[in-house]
């Protein structure tokens, strides 16, 4: 327990930039990770007992059983903008704040999405896969034909600040026409700068040659594509998805795949990551990576940043700079 004088304590999930150790340690005690140890949940709580802080990468589970046993800790700052690793109403029952780290890694992770995209439709890895086995032999009219990009219909399901960023590549870049789905429908003058038209989910799954996934996890959005979803959808299109494992079945989309119901998938998220369904492993029209969609030093640098500022800001000055779940702990406190 910090003394009157004494820094606050808090604790580095990961190994992490050396500059963020630093920036922390001016203010707080430090307990670090710098092996990049994996801690399994009793690890993580006997490691917080004493802390008022956690930086979190956006894996680690916080939820009721963990915050029972760390009652000193005040908050949990993600370095990334998904949060479904906190359970926030278990969190605000404990007193504990979460934040994320949202925008900065907005324009990024947009290219990131189309990166996959035009890997998937062109037939990038596959083709590459087949050069450096030394198949090829000559050139031939048709050889890895795959799917056109510009000029087709992009459909995004899911319209946040990353799918905007999509919508205006796709409109902007490559003259796509662009419908999105969302849980609600966003202003007329958003919709206008995204060139984006909204449609429901089945008629975007049914129109769309490119289906873009950039929805939050929740399990209400758990299998949001499943079988039933890739039947509806062309079966010349491909499917790619930056969002969270658990919103795509990712054994039905392995049928759909070697069945060619539809005809490519662009994977940056998995259900149960690091593990990847071992049917996903065995078809050639998927392009996969491991969750990298925000990889850029700055952009992580950034992430990383946010989450110190969140840090900092409430430890030491009583107000986070991207709370998620502050109005809760207010009314908690003064109902
Ligand atoms: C995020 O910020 O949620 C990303 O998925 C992390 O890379």
């Amino acid at each position: 327990m910090p003394t009157q004088n004494s820094k606050p304590a808090v604790l580095l999930t990961r190994a992490i930039f050396p500059e963020i150790v630093e920036r922390l340690r001016a203010h707080f005690e430090v307990e670090s990770n710098p092996d990049d140890a994996s801690w399994d949940a009793a690890e993580l709580a006997r490691r917080l007992q004493g802390k008022s802080g956690v930086f979190t990468t956006g894996v680690e589970r916080m939820d009721a059983a963990l915050l029972a046993q760390c009652p000193t800790l005040k908050i949990c700052a993600n370095m990334t903008v998904g949060y479904n690793n906190f359970d926030l109403d278990a969190m605000t029952a404990a007193g504990v704040l979460g934040t994320n780290a949202p925008d900065v890694l907005t324009e990024t992770t947009a290219d990131f999405g189309f990166a996959l995209l035009l890997a998937t439709a062109r037939r990038i890895s596959e083709s590459e896969r087949f050069l450096r086995a030394g198949r090829w032999q000559r050139w031939s009219y048709d050889m890895f034909s795959g799917a056109e990009v510009h000029g087709t219909t992009l459909g995004i399901i899911g319209m946040g600040r990353i799918g905007q960023a999509i919508a205006r590549r796709g409109a902007m870049g490559f003259g796509m026409q662009v419908v999105y789905h969302n849980r609600s429908r966003l202003d007329a003058a958003v919709e206008a700068r995204c060139q984006a038209r909204y449609v429901g989910k089945e008629e975007l799954l049914r129109c769309a040659d490119h289906v873009m996934l950039v929805l939050p996890y929740s399990s209400a959005v758990h299998h949001t594509i499943g079988a039933a979803e890739l039947t509806l959808m062309k079966p010349s299109a491909t499917l790619i998805n930056i969002a969270r494992g658990g919103i795509v079945d990712d054994a039905a989309l392995a049928t759909a795949l070697r069945t060619k119901r539809i005809a490519a998938a662009g994977l940056d998220v998995y259900e149960g990551e690091p593990r990847v369904h071992p049917d996903l492993l065995e078809v050639p029209n998927v392009v996969l990576t491991p969750h990298i969609a925000s990889a850029t030093p700055g952009t992580r640098r950034a992430m990383a940043d946010v989450a110190v500022d969140n840090l900092i800001g409430y430890l030491v000055h009583g107000k986070a700079v991207t709370p998620l779940n502050s109005a809760a702990l207010e009314a908690l406190r003064h109902g």
